[in-house]
């Protein structure tokens, strides 16, 4: 009948507008996040395929709900394996990779920074070969539309002194930890495929980030969760570090921002001006959960100051990041839309609601890592 072809013809349309996102990590704290803002956004219109290899820090539960959409696919792969990835390109007309896929934890780099070398720096490599050759015609130019956004971190760019200066895109890179130094490399992996084979991507260098589905090593997660337990907060140093926090779900946003309206081959940096001491963070969390926390809940009784335990410092520990969000403001018109003092509690409400996501994740194997990462800096 004509009125079917005609539908027919309208969701072949639609299909073929469609346009598919390759996301590496996307079981991880920042990339589960960005899946969920992509399909709030975009609902059908947008297909996603998720590649992630689920190390400890991947976790399907980040994405319940998510799983049962038609438009979701979950592939289990290591970017760094070639053929895995290259075949998801040529199954796929893939038109935006997203990638998130990393080692990110700086204290886990001290210990063992071989796989982040790995990951970081030999697995994207991989992920731009296998773009580069899905995407590149016989010319040398790419089919139209392409875009890889290559998802760093503020920390290429090294320390700043207490109170003084800015991160800026033109910042020389300057990394001093493993994981710093990984990523900055593959930032410079990037750049020189932009600059070799102009190849269609962008950097985004963003600051720490918090929210829900955040892995309990990072600072955040972890205080909320020793101080509901009424363990001890571990505070490396004099606590005057100075990190530059942003609600995931504004990053989220800015990622889709840069790959839609960034300049092809720019460096956008991500922040709020959310400048706080670790120790002011933490004061921040205790009163957040005292004032959230009903007097009946057992565990307001826990709460307290007096937790606060000042620990051996962190190697090569960075004094303070600070990032100059002037660019992406100026060029893109992305601002962050959340202050920290609703963002901690959006934040703080989630893992409340999601107690049994925090025991799955801190049932065994991490309980070997706090052990052993903590045991000589703390005594309980
Ligand atoms: P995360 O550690 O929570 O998640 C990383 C994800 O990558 C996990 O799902 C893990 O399973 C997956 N993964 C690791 N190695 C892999 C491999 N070889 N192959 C396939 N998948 C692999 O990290 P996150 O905090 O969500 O960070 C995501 C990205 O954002 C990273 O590139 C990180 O450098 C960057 N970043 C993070 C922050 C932050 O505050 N967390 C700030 C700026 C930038
Ligand atoms: P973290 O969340 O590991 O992020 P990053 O090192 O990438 O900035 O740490 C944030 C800050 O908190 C950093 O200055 C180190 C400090 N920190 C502590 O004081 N105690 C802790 O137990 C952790 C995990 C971090």
């Amino acid at each position: 009948m004509e009125g079917e072809s005609y539908a027919q013809n309208r969701a072949k349309e639609m299909r073929e507008m469609m346009k598919t996102y390759l996301v590496t990590g996307g079981a991880g704290f920042i990339g589960s996040n960005y899946i969920h803002y992509m399909f709030r956004k975009y609902g059908d219109s947008i297909r996603i395929i998720n590649v992630d290899c689920l190390t400890y820090a991947g976790n399907l539960e980040n994405l319940k709900g998510i799983e049962e959409n038609p438009n979701y696919t979950f592939v289990k792969a290591n970017i760094c394996d070639s053929d895995s990835i290259r075949r998801i390109f040529a199954e796929n007309e893939i038109d935006r990779v997203v990638h998130f896929a990393a080692e990110s934890h700086v204290d886990r780099s001290i210990v063992n920074p071989e796989v982040f070398v790995q990951t970081n720096v030999l697995g994207t490599l991989v992920m731009l070969n296998a773009a580069k050759e899905s995407w590149e015609q016989k010319d040398g130019t790419y089919k139209p539309d392409k875009r890889f956004l290559h998802v760093s971190t503020d920390e290429v760019y090294g320390s700043l002194p207490d109170g003084d200066g800015y991160f800026y895109e033109t910042t020389p890179l300057d990394p001093h930890s493993p994981y710093s130094a990984s990523k900055a490399s593959s930032d410079m992996l990037v750049k020189s495929y932009v600059d070799t084979y102009k190849f269609p991507a962008n950097i985004t260098n963003c600051s720490n980030n918090y929210g829900p589905y955040q892995f309990p090593e990072k600072l955040i997660p972890l205080i909320i969760n020793n101080a509901l337990q009424g363990k001890k907060l571990p505070v490396y140093g004099d606590g005057k570090n100075v990190r530059d926090w942003l609600y995931v779900d504004d990053h989220a946003k800015a990622i889709d921002m840069v790959q839609e309206k960034g300049r092809l081959g720019e460096r956008y940096n991500i922040g709020g001006h959310n400048e706080k001491q670790n120790i002011e963070i933490i004061h921040i969390i205790l009163d957040t959960l005292k004032e959230m926390l009903p007097d009946a809940d057992p565990r307001k009784r826990k709460i307290s100051e007096d937790l606060i335990t000042y620990v051996e410092d962190r190697k090569g520990h960075d004094r303070r990041y600070a990032i100059a969000p002037d660019k992406i403001k100026a060029e893109i018109g992305w601002e962050p839309e959340t202050m920290f003092k609703d963002g901690i509690k959006k934040t703080i409400a989630w893992f409340f609601e999601n107690e049994d996501w925090m025991k799955n994740v801190t049932s065994g194997d991490y309980q070997k890592y706090y052990d052993e990462m903590y045991h000589d800096r703390i005594t309980e």
